[in-house]
């Protein structure tokens, strides 16, 4: 096939997802209609028993274990009209009535908080469906959409994936050309924290259709950078560390910037200098030995770029040990050293002491001390051996060792959510007659009905109206822990094992 370009690549991306929509439509109404064909023929559907049908199902004597009842059961011929009805018997079993558990919700387990912001603006459900009692068409004002409503269909993968493999197999397209042209409903290759259709689908059991010509081994390209590419696999790892300096964590949930690579850092020592503080070959290949060389030593563009991102990196070590890095002989780094940097004793210099003026790197450490000392008991996470049980208000937290005053009992974890997801959960919260957010700072509260540790079931205990005095035997205290707000519960005085837990809430708590 001729290569093409331009608006003639489009059309023919346009062409041939028209093509392999129709074949997988056509597949998909015969396929639905085969599937479809047993359940409507000659099935036998048994009837819901009448009180005439079990008659033995009340039976006192000693068969009350194993009780027999009668079923009806039906056959409906191909039009649907009833042929014939015959009846069967099946065993009952009688099981021990258990009472029901404490109304509880889903909740994922998680052991740091986790950054949420707002919840989707399109609504994901209706909560309370079929309760009246629940105003749902208010709720409703808290979203933009609904769900569902989106024009999503799952069809759609399968076939994009069609035409982009029969488009570079038949048509000789590269991808990346299919993908530009933003004709499939799917991007083909990821971009930051969005997957895109190749890493969806190893993800996934695809749907298996009769039209598909992708051999069941085929791999389709990986959006992950090649092993060559120095630079591109730094990027990637570097944008799973956090950002904050005060944490630095891989795939921190708190602090959810994009972590971007440092800019090129420029030599503070001329390679004359460096060069001297070499004393002894490192290798046979050392630039100490060979000297300069006539013919160019042979690099492919990966090994060049690798160099050059290590150099951006760490510009100051002898090229003995950059060597190392690029798995080179040392004096073949020196030469190429050289041609990234042409005249290398004319760089500009930038000295260390002048880069470091006025900036707040070391003050932001200064500050990780001191508040890692105020707040080791949250940051070293050692919390008390927990018990989740029935309590007198649904579910509470029961110690299961002893706890001193001052002590850290738990770390009370959740969802950081902003205003407008306090409120629109709150409704939910509100009608359920559960609620687990605390009031954080001015921007932010943690809400740990969806995600939490035991701490959301501490339960409630106000101040006793004969004494005026609180009956807690814990505090929740906010505290700034390397720049995070983060609360900790710590027992107020000492504690047996098998207490419960209970803190204040505080007055607003269950007048909202
Ligand atoms: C943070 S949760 C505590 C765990 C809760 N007991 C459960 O079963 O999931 C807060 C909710 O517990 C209930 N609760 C806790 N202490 C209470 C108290 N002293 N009086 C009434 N309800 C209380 C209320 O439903 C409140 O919204
Ligand atoms: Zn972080
Ligand atoms: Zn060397």
């Amino acid at each position: 096939m001729e290569p093409i370009d331009g608006i003639m690549i489009d059309k023919r991306v346009e062409s041939v997802f028209a093509e392999v929509l129709a074949e997988f439509r056509d597949w998909k109404v015969k396929y639905s209609k085969h599937l479809l064909r047993p359940l409507s023929i000659g099935k036998r559907v048994p009837s819901i028993p009448t009180s005439s049908d079990s008659s033995n199902i009340d039976g006192d004597s000693d068969t009350e274990q194993r009780l027999v009842q009668q079923v009806t059961v039906t056959s409906y011929s191909e039009d649907g009209t009833p042929a014939s009805t015959s009846t069967i018997s099946l065993q009952v079993i009688r099981a021990e009535v258990l009472e029901p558990h404490e109304p509880y919700e889903s909740c994922a387990p998680i052991s740091r908080n986790v950054f949420k912001g707002d919840d989707d603006d399109r609504m994901a459900f209706i909560p309370f469906a079929d309760d009246a009692t629940f105003d749902h068409v208010d709720h409703t004002l808290c979203y933009s959409s609904l769900a569902w409503q989106e024009d999503y269909d799952p069809d759609l993968e399968v076939i994009s994936l069609e035409a982009a493999y029969r488009l570079h197999t038949v048509h000789h397209l590269p991808y990346e050309d299919i993908d530009s042209t933003g004709v499939l409903p799917f991007k083909l290759f990821s971009s930051p924290r969005k997957p895109g259709l190749f890493t969806l689908s190893r993800r996934r059991d695809l749907l298996i259709w009769k039209g598909t010509t992708i051999p069941h081994s085929y791999e389709f390209p990986s959006s992950f950078p090649s092993p060559n590419n120095l630079r591109r696999r730094l990027e990637r790892i570097n944008a799973l560390f956090c950002p904050s300096l005060n944490c630095i964590e891989p795939l921190c949930t708190v602090h959810v910037e994009f972590n971007p690579m440092p800019p090129p850092r420029k030599p503070t020592i001329r390679l004359s200098e460096l060069l001297n503080r070499v004393e002894r070959p490192c290798e046979a290949g050392c630039f100490l030995q060979i000297g300069a060389v006539d013919l160019p030593p042979q690099w492919s563009e990966d090994d060049i770029s690798s160099l050059k991102t290590i150099l951006d990196i760490e510009p100051d070590m002898v090229p003995c040990d950059h060597a190392e890095l690029c798995l080179k002989p040392c004096h073949e780094v020196l030469y190429y050293r050289k041609l990234l940097y042409p005249d290398p004793d004319e760089l500009q210099i930038e000295y260390p002491n002048e880069e470091i003026k006025g900036k707040p790197s070391s003050l932001e450490f200064r500050d990780l001390e001191t508040s890692f000392c105020a707040n080791s008991q949250i940051q070293q996470g050692h919390f008390k051996e927990l018990e989740v049980k029935k309590s007198k208000w649904g579910l509470g937290v029961f110690l299961l060792e002893p706890a001193k005053l001052g002590d850290l009992i738990v770390e009370y974890v959740g969802e950081l959510i902003y205003e407008e997801t306090f409120d629109s959960r709150g409704e939910v919260a509100g009608h359920r007659g559960r609620s687990y957010v605390f009031g954080l700072n001015e921007a932010l509260s943690l809400d740990s009905s969806y995600m939490g540790n035991p701490s959301r079931f501490v339960d409630h205990v106000g101040t006793s109206s004969a004494s005026g005095e609180t009956q807690c035997n814990c505090r929740a205290l906010v505290r700034l822990v390397n720049g995070e707000h983060r609360i900790g519960i710590f027992a107020v005085k000492n504690m047996e094992a098998g207490t419960e837990v209970l803190i204040d809430y505080g007055s607003a708590f269950f007048t909202r």
